[in-house]
């Protein structure tokens, strides 16, 4: 695995990858690398030829000074992780390669973005997020590009920027790696006290809630909705938010009869934490959260 932190060596490095016709796969992270974003690697591993990763903490989608500065980093960790995983190609640029002097440019994906995640960390937060993805795909020029379903609505978010921008990318999304209690994986879990780390376990218990209670025959959004705020009361947490809501649309749904989007946000001390799970009408038994296998072998090309 090579590591690179300019965006010239890395069109180098993938220029004799692209001149062959071979396929790119790009894994866009921020680091402190966990098995949501190895099962990633994994996939971009078995779907392409050359498997980029990047790590780059993007402070244009912080919205608390204190996030970024507490956001945890351990590149050598990274490095070894992403390249025990499959990862050929690591780029880690810097902040002035990525934002240099004189940068005065955004990409802003309306509507969806003023909801959820929005609404409580404002419009900056998204459209960090869009600048520095299509930053990254303009870099890498991947044919894939892969994210985690854990950020729900940031996969919404890329998928009508990519559609709309008519950028040449396929978006492959992994589903959600849980630790054995049903805590999704997030590189922000290593900021939790023990004391929090068991408060943590609310998230995935007010989305069995739900499940459960859709699962028993509960059609009505205010009831299931109900039983997920119980289960968190639990846990002594209070969700920032908790809605059902369309998959695509992002908008609120008030009888389910069809699939819908269970989201939750919530701090638990001062880590912010997200989730989110399918809950589907036509599904009567639990649908509990499972751990996901992270790697299978596939083959290998040098770049
Ligand atoms: O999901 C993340 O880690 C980040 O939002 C991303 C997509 C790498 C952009 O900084």
């Amino acid at each position: 695995m090579r590591t690179v932190r300019g965006v010239p060596e890395l069109r180098d490095a993938l220029a004799p990858t692209r001149r062959s016709g071979l396929t790119i796969g790009l894994v866009p992270t921020m680091g402190a690398l966990h098995q949501g974003h190895l099962s990633l690697i994994g996939m971009a591993r078995e779907q392409c030829d050359v498997v980029v990763m990047s790590l780059f903490v993007n402070p244009a989608q912080f919205n608390e000074r204190a996030d970024l500065d507490a956001y945890p980093r351990d590149e050598r960790r990274d490095a070894k992780l992403a390249r025990e995983n499959g990862a050929d190609l690591l780029f880690i640029p810097a902040v002035e390669e990525v934002y240099p002097g004189g940068f005065a440019t955004s990409v802003e994906v309306l509507g969806l973005t003023d909801k959820l995640e929005g609404a409580v960390r404002g419009a900056a937060h998204f459209r960090g997020v869009t600048t520095v993805v299509s930053k990254l795909l303009n870099m890498t020029m991947p044919d894939i590009a892969y994210f985690g379903q854990k950020d729900a609505q940031q996969v919404v978010v890329i998928r009508r920027m990519v559609t709309d921008l008519n950028l040449p990318v396929r978006i492959e999304v992994g589903t959600t790696v849980r630790e054995p209690d049903g805590l999704a994986m997030s590189s922000r879990n290593v900021l939790l006290s023990p004391s929090e780390r068991a408060r943590a376990a609310a998230l995935p218990a007010a989305l069995n809630a739900a499940s459960d209670r859709v699962g028993a025959g509960e059609r009505s959004a205010r009831e299931v909705l109900e039983a997920a705020h119980t289960a968190m009361a639990r846990f002594g947490v209070t969700a920032d938010y908790l809605e059902l809501i369309d998959p695509e649309t992002l908008e609120p749904v008030s009888t389910l009869e069809r699939p819908a989007l269970l989201a939750v946000a919530a701090r638990v001390g001062t880590t912010r934490l997200i989730d989110n799970t399918i809950l589907s009408p036509a599904v009567t038994t639990n649908q509990r959260p499972a751990v996901k296998s992270t790697r299978k072998a596939s083959t290998r090309c040098s770049v």
